[in-house]
């Protein structure tokens, strides 16, 4: 009995140690947590459960418009879009046809459509695919904006080297993302409470800098936290652990100084 317990102890120790930072899903439980968060993506969206449990965080998506910096003719993709929540906080003066929506999940994508063809948006730009291989050309969005998604996508570094790939010269990314800050210690309990959520809906445990990584043109020029913004009870629970970063392109901006991803290493920027 003591030694199966031990046994159980050792195994689910090692898995979670295991699953920290597996972006390319080496271990047997980071491929089945991968199965599992789709299809619970796929009920969360079929049941509209998913808009009701995110509903808080609207603040923190309106903030996103504004680091976007959108001009009226900015072509604009949104990535992990999820049932297309984002479409509600745009400002009136885009271009509605230039806007695009990119998610895996074939329900979150049926709802994103929904939304786009009543608020006038193309639905036909509202497409499944996977963020680690952007159906588009190089260099066809002025802005991109991840949504809570940087967190459930297998391989984020594969996703931002995407997203640099399609973004325009001076084009702009703003990562919405409950993120470890960089030099922050991660704490066995996060990580195991981390196990589970991977399963549910995302890896709480990823740090910017880290899923960037160092070759990465791109440089991290804001970093800031959502705490004291977001709304209702889940949001107000979870508003300290999530951040919303700007990303753009080293050569783009060669006068901008990159900043840590760490929030006392930041002016806040209103
Ligand atoms: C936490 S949800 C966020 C949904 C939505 N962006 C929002 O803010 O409400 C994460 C989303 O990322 C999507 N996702 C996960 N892996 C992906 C991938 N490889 N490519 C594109 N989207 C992905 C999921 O299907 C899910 O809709």
């Amino acid at each position: 009995m003591i030694y199966r317990t031990f046994l159980i102890l050792f195994l689910f120790t090692s898995q979670v140690m295991a699953m920290g930072n597996d972006f390319e899903e080496t271990s047997y439980c980071s491929r089945a947590a991968r199965k599992v968060q789709n299809w619970s993506y796929q009920l969360l969206s079929a049941t509209g459960a998913w808009d009701y449990i995110i509903d808080g965080f609207k603040p923190a998506r309106v903030k996103a418009m504004d680091l976007l910096d959108l001009q009226p003719n900015d072509k604009i993709l949104f990535i992990g879009e999820g049932s297309g929540l984002d479409f509600e906080v745009l400002p009136e003066e885009i271009t509605k046809e230039h806007v695009w929506a990119l998610d895996y999940s074939s329900e979150m994508v049926k709802a994103a459509k929904r939304k786009a063809q009543l608020l006038g948006f193309s639905e036909d730009q509202c497409i499944a695919g996977d963020a680690q291989a952007l159906p588009f050309n190089e260099e066809k969005f002025d802005k991109i904006f991840f949504p809570l998604s940087l967190g459930s996508i297998p391989n984020p570094t594969l996703a931002l080297g995407e997203a640099e790939r399609v973004l325009l010269p001076n084009g702009k990314i703003v990562i919405l993302e409950k993120l470890v800050d960089d030099k922050a210690s991660i704490s066995y309990a996060r990580r195991c409470v981390n196990f589970f959520t991977r399963f549910i809906f995302a890896d709480i445990n990823r740090n910017l800098t880290q899923m960037k990584g160092s070759e990465s043109p791109l440089k991290i020029i804001n970093y800031e936290s959502t705490q004291g913004i977001l709304t209702g009870l889940f949001g107000k629970i979870v508003s300290p652990y999530y951040r919303l970063a700007v990303l753009v392109r080293d050569n783009d901006y060669p006068d901008i100084t990159a900043l840590e991803a760490r929030i006392d290493q930041h002016p806040k920027v209103e």
